[in-house]
């Protein structure tokens, strides 16, 4: 199966699992969110991850119409908390209906994401139901972080390493491990493609993070959303780290304030473009990348299945959205 073998596989399946019932102003936005599109990364990997291991991939559809409802669910949410008016190049929830709607649907689709896990047996949902536990608290605890960064001055490289990893990088590990749990891998292996995912992970971010300002095309969300929200970014972080005591004094100021300075987008990206920020983020991209791969190359599988996670890997930090 290629991609969008897998893709197709998954609509299918979430097709099956939607409807739209009464009270619509709370089924409709899940609706709406589920449909918007999307990469649909999340749901891929657990497709490919279980057929990697061996086993049958339509096993693994409720674990990942679960993941991207889970998905779904926290950035209807981060929307809220980010402000952002923009997803998927429509309206947010909580900017089409209001906040209220926004917090209430986007609690209804996680408790859709968890019923998801009943078709499971009871050892196999066990080990779902542990490990989405698990990640669910990390990715709130990485949310929690990202808020706190807002107004914290001093915010330290391994600490966003940190808050990334939790917000972003668990979801895309659980993925994969509960691909490898539904198909019966072992132990080591589902360690091996959960680090993976972690590393994986990461460079996912740090491209978010080089998109949110350096998007050439149509990325679907506010421009530069991050420096608007005053995000303690690998950019910025590096931007202070790089920069002149003048300019440090400059970005430092541009991000202390809650009212933005009419100028502030350009003079940020000004300073990131002076210090060649989209250089040092794809440098650090590839880092992690390549870490991500030497845990595909431990893989107890044959080289041709681990192909396909390093092709998938190459094409994915080469997206534009
Ligand atoms: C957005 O995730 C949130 C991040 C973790 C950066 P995606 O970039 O996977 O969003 P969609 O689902 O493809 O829209
Ligand atoms: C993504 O962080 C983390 C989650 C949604 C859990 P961002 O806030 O950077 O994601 P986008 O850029 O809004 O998609
Ligand atoms: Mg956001
Ligand atoms: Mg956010
Ligand atoms: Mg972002």
């Amino acid at each position: 199966m290629n991609l969008d073998d897998y893709k197709h596989l998954f609509l299918d399946h979430l097709t099956k699992n939607s409807s739209v019932k009464e009270p619509k102003n709370l089924y409709e936005p899940i609706d709406y969110i589920l449909n918007l599109g999307g990469k649909r990364l999340r749901p891929i990997l657990v497709l490919m991850s279980c057929d990697l291991f061996g086993g049958n991939p339509k096993k693994a559809l409720d674990a990942a119409v679960a993941i991207e409802m889970f998905h779904n669910f926290t950035l209807i949410h981060d929307d809220i908390m980010d402000k952002a008016p923009l997803r998927r190049g429509c309206q947010t929830v909580h900017n089409k209906w209001n906040l209220e709607t926004g917090i209430l649907s986007g609690d209804a689709l996680m408790i859709l994401a968890y019923k998801m896990f009943d078709a499971y047996n009871l050892r196999t949902h066990k080990s779902l139901l542990n490990l989405f536990n698990q990640t669910a608290l990390a990715l709130c605890e990485g949310q929690q972080l990202d808020m706190d960064f807002e107004t914290q001055t001093e915010v330290s490289l391994s600490d966003y390493l940190k808050m990334i990893s939790y917000k972003t990088s668990v979801l895309i590990a659980a993925a994969l491990k509960m691909g490898a749990i539904i198909a019966k891998a072992n132990e080591t292996d589902a360690q091996n493609i959960y680090n993976f995912g972690l590393n994986l992970g990461i460079a996912f971010q740090l491209q978010d993070d080089y998109l949110d300002v350096f998007s050439e095309t149509n990325f679907g969300k506010q421009k530069a959303g991050d420096i608007i929200e005053n995000k303690k970014t690998f950019l910025y972080l590096k931007c202070l780290e790089l920069a002149s005591e003048s300019d440090k004094k400059i970005l430092l100021n541009l991000f202390s304030q809650k009212q933005n300075h009419p100028t502030k987008v350009a003079q940020v990206v000004a300073l990131y473009n002076k210090y060649e920020l989209s250089k040092v983020v794809k440098l650090k991209m590839d880092y992690f990348t390549t870490i991500a791969l030497k845990y595909v190359n431990k893989l107890t599988v044959a080289d041709a299945k681990k192909e396909l996670l390093r092709d998938f890997s190459k094409h994915l930090m080469q997206r534009t959205l």
